[in-house]
């Protein structure tokens, strides 16, 4: 039976998973390094410094972690300064819907994003009341496509992981939600988030029965 939706932040709630690409996009130009939204997929769900990485894996030098710290910061810094930017009319469609539903159904709702500014985002939507817990990425031993962020927030809920549901835009994510033993929602395409139990083109498709009818619940 569903009793808890954990979902992904960034390219799920809100489309800051633009915002991120502009900030990397933006980064690499000024370094020299080739980049494109091909690439920009694999950063998708992963930590800021692991997003660098991977970034800097076409660069020919040999970067310190001193370094790395450095362009880590600057490529926050102006994504933050997207962040201002940020209101409830950023929250993509279906979403508050969504929120609603699962509120008068009383399904609980947790928070499994590896971003660091996730509280600060949420806050800017206004939505962030609606989460009865969000896991910490900080605290974390491993990130997606690990299971651990995923379990924390249905510990968090006080919820077994095979009575939860993870909304995810990415690949990382996507295996994340499996291997905690989750039913998996993939928002995006097929090529990218094959492995979803479910999975829908646009946030507006996202309604509680789709979510209900993954437990063979129609609801009724
Ligand atoms: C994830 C994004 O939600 O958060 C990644 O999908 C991003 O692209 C990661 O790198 C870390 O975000 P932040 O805000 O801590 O740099
Ligand atoms: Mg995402």
């Amino acid at each position: 039976q569903l009793e808890a939706v954990i979902f992904d932040l960034d390219g799920v709630i809100t489309d800051t998973a633009e915002l991120h690409y502009q900030a990397w996009q933006a980064l690499a130009d000024e370094l020299g390094i080739p980049f494109s939204r091909a690439k920009n997929e694999r950063l998708k769900g992963v930590s800021r410094k692991e997003s660098l990485d991977i970034v800097l894996e076409d660069s020919p030098l040999p970067w310190t972690d001193a370094e790395r710290l450095a362009l880590a910061e600057k490529k926050n810094a102006s994504y933050r300064q997207q962040l201002e930017q940020l209101s409830p009319a950023d929250v993509l469609p279906g979403i508050l819907e969504l929120l609603d539903s699962l509120a008068q159904r009383g399904i609980a709702c947790g928070l499994a994003s590896a971003s660091l500014n996730a509280p600060l985002i949420l806050q800017r939507l206004g939505i962030a009341s609606r989460f009865q817990a969000i896991a910490d990425p900080a605290a974390l031993q491993k990130g997606k496509p690990d299971a651990e962020i995923f379990l924390t927030a249905a510990e968090l809920l006080g919820v077994p992981p095979r009575n939860c549901i993870g909304i995810e835009d990415a690949a990382a994510g996507i295996a994340a939600i499996k291997a905690a033993g989750m039913q998996a929602v993939g928002v995006g395409s097929p090529e990218q988030l094959g492995a979803a139990d479910l999975l829908l083109t646009s946030t507006t498709e996202l309604t509680v029965e789709k979510l209900l009818a993954l437990f063979g619940d129609s609801g009724q």
